[in-house]
Parts: structure tokens; C-alpha cells; sequence
């Protein structure tokens, strides 16, 4: 192999396959180096989303969705279901399945962008004066090969965050990977961390039929999120999925025993409380991932929290290295990996061109957070307490999901849709959704706010009836205290 390239990528995931994509597009010799392994030891692209993270568990929440509909809300439409039953290894195959087709595809768009793959740890190796380029050591398995390129791309992601207190053990204390490959429900299952994971993984179970407990270190529930979306997801999440969350709790020790895990926990009254259940997963957020990446001796900078410290448009410490997606500031996301991975492509391209791709960077303001619950959680832009805090006059109009006559249909009636707009401008600052479909919603908020419409652009725009994304139009026409159905 020719191991010169214009581009070096370190990392396979949503940052790491779309930038090498968008680097071959644009005429850029590029290799991609990812040491995943997946289950049966074989190089598998992708990175965590689609190994274990947004794919498979979005495959899991669809199954558990169905069989949730078939046992409770079939009978209403006047669908008879009798003797259903769950087979979960063949839930597990199918998700399986989704997954290899989406780990091998990326194999095929690299081979048809000639984007080069190679499988082994990627390290860093420090740059004599005056020397051009970068050479990367590759090892896989003990064997070494070194390439070397003009442009780096770090895009090694993140892994789950170690809670000492509950060490995983894969069997009985599981992460997002274990969580996600369990042969048969649970009876009983603690999640610790009522974040992301732990809310659309225990919609999962508890919807195949775990009795499902959260236990939240913070004191209120989602603070990421709009406080009215958060009481309302609260809401539905306890009483309709009946997941039993309980928040402002310090976790004390874990005990795998014979007849699965106890958690002994201080509770937010500060009352000591045990808990015995077949399965615990942690959850509690995840860390960049740097370790073996020859950071250090590299002179790679990294913040005071662990992440390779970047600009705004992901240049490093050091000259001509980048760094995208989780293992840099900003959510973690997986969109937000892949916009940063194509926007460096960019600025890498223009900049061999001698010019500077100033447009191509992200805006981490506009990025739109979903949360694949039933309801659906959706939002861009800041939300109403931050509005509040920053001391920025602000208009609002909501529209309930109860009042649309597409969610009415459906029969999923919970939540709505909230714009925020600026007191004087109009512009909208915030959108915020919990119901139905919202995670297909909120992208026509981003395209408004990406265009910085006002929300009376909005109320004049022409929505399908019936649809769901009425719910938006009206809230729209709502800010102006106009909203027809309400
Ligand atoms: P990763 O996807 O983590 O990929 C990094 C890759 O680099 C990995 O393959 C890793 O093995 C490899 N690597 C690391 N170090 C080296 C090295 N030195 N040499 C070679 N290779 C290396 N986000 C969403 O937007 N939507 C969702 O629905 C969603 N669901 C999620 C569900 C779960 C359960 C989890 C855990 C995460 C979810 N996420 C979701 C988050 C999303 O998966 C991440 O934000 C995204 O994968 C980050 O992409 P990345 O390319 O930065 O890193
Ligand atoms: P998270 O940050 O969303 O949630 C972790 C939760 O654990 C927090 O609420 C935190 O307060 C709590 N916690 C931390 N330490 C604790 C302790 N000792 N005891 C009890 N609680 C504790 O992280 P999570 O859920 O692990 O997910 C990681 C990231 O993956 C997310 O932040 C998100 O960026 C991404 N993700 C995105 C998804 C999506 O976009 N739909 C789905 C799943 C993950």
C-alpha cells in the first residue's frame, strides 16, 4: 500500500466515515484508521452509533414501541390481539441485522469514494522541526504500519464514563453496549443516570415489560432541557410508560449477588435505601476518547476536562490536526459529529486551494437534541429559563398535540409544541417540542431558525392538514395570540 496521504482520519465513527467521505469527494487521497471490533472480533466502521449507540437502540425503542402498541393500544382501533408474546433474541437479531447492513455499508461507500480503511489503534507520532506532515503508527493486534499525510482528522469519539462506585461487569452491571444485547427482560432493572441512555433504554425494557427504576444524581429531572418540556415529559414518562424515576440521589455501593445486583443509595430526603434488581445499567455520560492516541508526546492540547481542545473550526494545538465530534466540546452527538467532519473536509480542501472556507463551519447554537422516548423530545435553540436568565424580552406561543387532529388519529395526544420568539424582532430564539413524531418535526425549526425566520414567517407558511406539523404553524400563529384551533 501507498501509505502517503493527503488526509489521515482516526476514527470510523458519524465524524470520522463522513469526514474521509467528503474528503474523497473533494479530490483528497484519504485513509480512515479504526480499531472497532465488533462482537465476533471483526473490524466493524461505524464508531459507537452505529455499533451501539443511535442505530441499535433506535432498532430496540421501535420493537419495544410495537409491542407496547400491540398490548395496550391495539384494542381501542378495535384490533383483537390475543396470546402476544415477546421472542427477544429475535428482536436482538433483528437489531443485529440493522446494524450489519449499516456497519457494511459504510465498507461499500468507502470503496466506491476510494476512501482507504484501515483496521488498527491509531497513534500520533511527534513531528521533528521543520518536518512536514504527520506519520501515524497503526497497530492491529501487535502488528504495526505507519502512514503518513499532510492533514489529521481525530475523530476517536467517546466511551461510557466509569462509575467506581458500580463497576460494569458485562453480565449483570451493564453499559450501553450490554444494555442493548440482553437475551430476555428483566424482571426488575435500576438504571443509574436519568439522562439520554438511561431514559430511551429504559423505555425499551420497561415497555417489553421490566419494572424499571432511574436513580438521578441531579436534583431536577432533564435540566437540559425547556423546564416545561422536562415537567412534561416527567409526567408522561412515569404515568404513561411508568418508569419510576427518582432524582436528587447519591449512589453508595453495588453488590452483584446471587439473585442479581443491590444498590444501596441516600435518597433526596437523605434517607439510606436499598434496592435489589436483576440488572443495573450506568448511564452516567461519557468521556473523550484519548487514550493510546499519542496525545501527550504529540503535543496535542487537551482541556481541563479531557477533550482535545479545538477553535470554532476544529483546528488543534497543533498545525494542520483537527478534531471533531465527541471527543471535542459540544454535545455529543452524532450530527453534530458528521457536520464538523464534512466542515473540516471543507476548510482542509479550500485551504490546499489556497483559500479559506469561511462557510464552512457549525453552528453548535442551531444543533437540534432528540430524545427517542414516547412522547419524543425535541429542541433548538435556548431554551425559556435561558431566555430568562440572560434577561432577553421574549414572546411565546404552545400548542397542544391534544388540539391536532393527526395526533388525535394516531391516539398520541401528549405534549406541544412551544416557539419562542424575540419580544421586539420576532425572530425565533427557541423551539420546543414533546410528543408525537417530534423528532421529524424539528427539523423544519432548525431550517426556520438556519434562516433566521421570525415566527410570523412561520404562521404564514402553508402546513398539510391534517399533520403534525400543525402543531408548529399553530404555535406559531400563537405567539401572536392568534392560533385558530385553541
Ligand atoms: P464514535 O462514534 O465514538 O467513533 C469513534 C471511533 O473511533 C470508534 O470506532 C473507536 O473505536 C475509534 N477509535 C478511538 N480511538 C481510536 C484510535 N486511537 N485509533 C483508531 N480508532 C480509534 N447521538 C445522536 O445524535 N442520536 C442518537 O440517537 C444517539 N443515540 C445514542 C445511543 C447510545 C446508546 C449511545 C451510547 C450514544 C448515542 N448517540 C446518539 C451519541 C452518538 O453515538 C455519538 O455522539 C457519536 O457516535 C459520536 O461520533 P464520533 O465519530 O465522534 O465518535
Ligand atoms: P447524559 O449526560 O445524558 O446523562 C447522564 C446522567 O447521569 C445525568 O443526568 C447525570 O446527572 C447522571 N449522573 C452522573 N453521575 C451520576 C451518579 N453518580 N449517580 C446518579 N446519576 C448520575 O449521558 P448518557 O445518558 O450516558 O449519554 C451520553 C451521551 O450520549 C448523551 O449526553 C448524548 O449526548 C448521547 N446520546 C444521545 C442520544 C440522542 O441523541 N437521542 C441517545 C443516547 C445518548
Amino acid at each position: 500500500m501507498d501509505n502517503l496521504f493527503d488526509v489521515a482520519i482516526i476514527g470510523a465513527g458519524p465524524g470520522g466515515y463522513v469526514a474521509a467521505i467528503r474528503c474523497a469527494q473533494l479530490g483528497l487521497k484519504t485513509v480512515c484508521i479504526d480499531d472497532w471490533k465488533n462482537e465476533q472480533g471483526k473490524p466493524s466502521l461505524g464508531g459507537t452509533c452505529l455499533n451501539v449507540g443511535c442505530i441499535p437502540s433506535k432498532a430496540l425503542l421501535e420493537s419495544s414501541e410495537n409491542f407496547e402498541r400491540a398490548g395496550h393500544k391495539f384494542a381501542e382501533h378495535g384490533i383483537k390481539v390475543e396470546g402476544l408474546s415477546i421472542d427477544v433474541p429475535a428482536m436482538i437479531a433483528r437489531k443485529d441485522k440493522i446494524v450489519k447492513a449499516f456497519t457494511g455499508g459504510i465498507g461499500m461507500l468507502f470503496k466506491k469514494n476510494k476512501v482507504t480503511a484501515l483496521h488498527g489503534r491509531g497513534s500520533l507520532q511527534k513531528r521533528g522541526e521543520g518536518e512536514d506532515g504527520w506519520e501515524i503508527r497503526v497497530n492491529a493486534d501487535g502488528a504495526e504500519q505507519s502512514v503518513h499525510a499532510r492533514h489529521v482528522i481525530i475523530a476517536t469519539g467517546s466511551t461510557p464514563r466509569v462509575l467506581k462506585a458500580a463497576p460494569v461487569d458485562g453480565s449483570n452491571v451493564l453499559d450501553n453496549a450490554g444494555a442493548l444485547a440482553l437475551q430476555q427482560t428483566p424482571g426488575k432493572l435500576a438504571i443509574i443516570g436519568a439522562g439520554v441512555i438511561g431514559l430511551e433504554l429504559g423505555s425499551v425494557w420497561r415497555k417489553l415489560g421490566a419494572e424499571v427504576t432511574l436513580l438521578e444524581a441531579q436534583a431536577d429531572f432533564l435540566p437540559a432541557a425547556d423546564e416545561q418540556v422536562a415537567k412534561e415529559a416527567y409526567k408522561a414518562l412515569t404515568r404513561e410508560t411508568g418508569l419510576v424515576i427518582h432524582t436528587g440521589v447519591e449512589i453508595g455501593s453495588t453488590q452483584v449477588n446471587a439473585e442479581g445486583v443491590s444498590i444501596g443509595y441516600v435518597d433526596r430526603d437523605k434517607n439510606a435505601q436499598s434496592l435489589q434488581v436483576d440488572k443495573l445499567i450506568v448511564a452516567v455520560g461519557r468521556v473523550p476518547n484519548t487514550t493510546g492516541l499519542g496525545a501527550e508526546a504529540a503535543g496535542l492540547k487537551l482541556d481541563e476536562r479531557g477533550y482535545i481542545s479545538v477553535d470554532e473550526f476544529c483546528q488543534t494545538s497543533l498545525p494542520d490536526v483537527y478534531a471533531i465530534g465527541d471527543v471535542v466540546r459540544g454535545p455529543m452527538l452524532a450530527h453534530k459529529a458528521s457536520e464538523e467532519g464534512v466542515a473540516v473536509a471543507e476548510r482542509i480542501a479550500a485551504a490546499r486551494q489556497g483559500a479559506l472556507d469561511s462557510a464552512a463551519h457549525v453552528d453548535l447554537g442551531m444543533m437540534p437534541w432528540v430524545i427517542y422516548t414516547a412522547p419524543e423530545i425535541a429542541w433548538v435553540g435556548k431554551t425559556e429559563q435561558a431566555l430568562k436568565a440572560e434577561g432577553v424580552a421574549y414572546k411565546a406561543g404552545q400548542f397542544p398535540f391534544m388540539a391536532n387532529g393527526r395526533a388525535r388519529a394516531l391516539g398520541e395526544t401528549t405534549g406541544f409544541v412551544k416557539i419562542l420568539a424575540d419580544a421586539e424582532s420576532d425572530r425565533i430564539l427557541g423551539v420546543h417540542m414533546v410528543g408525537p413524531y417530534v423528532s421529524e418535526m424539528i427539523a423544519e425549526a432548525v431550517v426556520a431558525m438556519e434562516f433566521s425566520a421570525s415566527s410570523e414567517d412561520l404562521a404564514r407558511i402553508v402546513h398539510a392538514h391534517p399533520s403534525l406539523s400543525e402543531s408548529l404553524h399553530e404555535a406559531a400563529l400563537g405567539v401572536d395570540k392568534r392560533a385558530i384551533h385553541i
